[in-house]
């Protein structure tokens, strides 16, 4: 069976900046050409979609890994998801920091009793695999931080005073992101020789966000792949959450609809309830889809031919085949 494979760093506004825009694309593309000279190679569905999360993890362009957003009280703490469509099994964490992969210990989940771990459980696994403290602060992520807060803090008799604190909802609100903010995440959905298929998820979040607040991306509603097809999701998570796309879109596969009929109807159903977000995925038969809300996707695939990609397509409401 021929391999196919669909990658994605985040959804959101339009990106304006040209140099940024072909920066991206050129990042995408040199993935995908990677992970499916893998899976041509043989490689099975998890380990390609391993690998391309790993890759997109540890490019600082996407908000994941390496360059993930910093929430409100300045840190980092990313969530990642995996879900392998043969064997119907999820896995992830919430709100990792101090680790290089979120997605390696999605994976390392997939053997466990306990499928999915949030902060002390997954620091305690980080602990316990003996994986290196890392840190995925990047210059530019703590500048937009910084920004983000500077009406936060006053310099009082020569030293930093900071105004209010991350627990004071009044002060949350008021740090409530940029829409142009908080829509990325990464995510690879595979489909093997032996048609096997898998998903993954990376994020830092939405950005700036309370202190315990949980993404999409370790849950079935930014994740979800079955026999019949996988699915991925990014935007804004509680959008994603409140459709429970991922699984909503794999569900209608199996209920008999196409890929493309239920990326149809799934993403007009979140475009009625105006949210804000994108979708990839492959179904069994071999069929890629992807569909958004936001204005753009930055989304890129291969079926076997050339690598294409979405990041031009900038009418608010799509969904392609590819
Ligand atoms: N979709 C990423 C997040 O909202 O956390």
């Amino acid at each position: 069976m021929q391999p196919k494979l669909i990658i994605h760093g985040g959804a959101g506004n339009a990106v304006n900046d040209a140099a940024a825009l072909a920066a991206i694309r050129q990042a995408l593309h040199s993935i995908v050409g990677d992970v499916y000279t893998r899976l041509v190679a043989g490689a099975d569905a998890r380990a390609a979609v391993l690998q391309g999360c790993r890759l997109l993890e540890n490019n600082p362009l996407f908000n994941s890994g390496t360059g993930s957003v910093l929430q409100s009280d300045g840190q980092v703490r990313m969530s990642a998801g995996l879900m392998d469509g043969t064997a119907q099994r999820f896995s992830g964490v919430i709100n990792v920091g101090q680790v290089q992969h979120p997605i390696d210990l999605a994976q390392q989940l997939q053997q466990h009793r306990d499928h999915v771990l949030s902060d002390f459980g997954a620091a305690q696994l980080v602990r316990e695999l003996g994986l290196p403290m890392y840190d995925p602060v990047t210059e530019r992520r703590l500048r937009e931080w910084m920004v983000a807060r500077s009406h936060n803090f006053q310099v009082v008799s020569g030293s930093v005073a900071i105004l209010g604190t991350t627990s004071d909802s009044a002060v949350d609100d008021e740090l409530a992101p940029d829409p142009e903010d908080g829509r990325g995440t990464i995510g690879v959905v595979a489909l093997d020789q032996d048609g096997n298929l898998a998903v993954g998820t990376s994020t830092g979040g939405r950005g700036l966000e309370r202190v315990g607040r949980v993404s999409d991306a370790a849950m079935p509603a930014g994740t979800y792949a079955s026999a019949a097809a996988a699915v991925g999701c990014t935007g804004i998570g509680e959008d994603i959450i409140d459709e429970c796309l991922a699984a909503r879109i794999v569900v209608r596969v199996e209920d008999g609809l196409s890929l493309q009929q239920s990326f149809e109807r799934s993403l007009a159903e979140c475009e009625k309830r105006q949210r804000d977000l994108g979708c990839i995925g492959i179904a069994a038969d071999g069929a890629i889809c992807w569909g958004k809300t936001s204005e753009v996707l930055l989304a890129a695939y291969q079926a076997g031919e050339a690598v294409g990609d979405t990041l031009d397509l900038l009418e608010a409401f799509a969904v392609g085949m590819a």
